[in-house]
């Protein structure tokens, strides 16, 4: 059986000690999580002590939102694999809209990246997604096929160990979610290519302004197994609902 996975991407948010009381309502509110299901934040590097700290023994995970594909040397700046393995992450978003936009990250470094956090024995979460234009362009799957493409073609066997979160960049932070039905054509699409890899059972979350009051008709979808929750996830309540969701 799939594994059902709610995680939440901090993005560039956070302090101290919001985190603190965001983090402790969490595992005090998570204790009703079902077996077979999972919680988890993956947050900005300087807070993967802190999420450690507050989260080591509970029922919630954590990891963080990048990673290098480099393994060590001189790369001011960035932050590898066995780094963010030693605060007892397990999970790291790859491929994140935002990366790819922003920083040029390109469907090969992505992959390279996915590659680099399954080295330091942790899961990816690989994030692929089209734009409005692209979708607009009837290019959804081309571009969405295109992007998990690499990431199977460069962690062969490796590709049953990794997350994928299919997130519509016109749906991130934008307040306009996929329909249920709209993401379940992209998910049973990419569930597809990755059965044919022999990665069947690998998680599927769909993300793109995921709340409580959307994420029971998304999570009811036959191949959407779980959220990646970007703004949500900063209200521990909400970020809870979801969950239970
Ligand atoms: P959002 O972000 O939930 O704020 O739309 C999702 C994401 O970027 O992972």
């Amino acid at each position: 059986m799939r594994v059902k996975l709610v995680v939440g991407n901090w993005k560039m948010n956070g302090a101290l000690a919001t985190n603190a009381a965001l983090l402790d309502r969490l595992v005090s509110g998570a204790g009703a999580v079902e077996r077979g299901k999972q919680l988890a934040v993956c947050v900005p590097y300087p807070y993967l002590a802190q999420a450690r700290e507050r989260l080591a023994g509970t029922p919630v995970a954590w990891g963080a939102q990048d990673v290098s594909e480099r393994s060590a040397g001189a790369f001011t700046g960035d932050v590898s694999a066995g780094m963010i393995a030693e605060f007892g992450c397990r999970y790291v978003i790859v491929g994140h809209s935002e990366r790819r936009q922003v920083h040029g990250e390109t469907d090969a470094v992505v992959a390279a990246k996915a590659q680099a956090v399954l080295g330091a024995g942790l899961t990816p979460i690989a994030c692929v997604g089209e734009t409005l234009a692209e979708r607009e362009a009837g290019l959804t799957e081309t571009v969405a096929g295109r992007q998990l493409d690499e990431v199977i073609e460069s962690l062969g066997a490796g590709i049953t160990r990794i997350v994928v979160a299919y997130e519509p960049v016109w749906a991130i932070g934008t307040g306009r979610t996929a329909t249920p039905e709209q993401a379940q054509d992209v998910h049973a699409f990419l569930r597809t290519r990755l059965a044919r890899a022999g990665g069947g059972q690998v998680p599927l979350l769909y993300g793109g302004s995921v709340k409580a009051a959307n994420a029971a008709a998304l999570f009811a979808m036959q191949d959407v197994d779980g959220g990646l929750v970007g703004g949500a996830s900063l209200d521990a309540d909400e970020f809870l609902a979801i969950g239970h969701a």
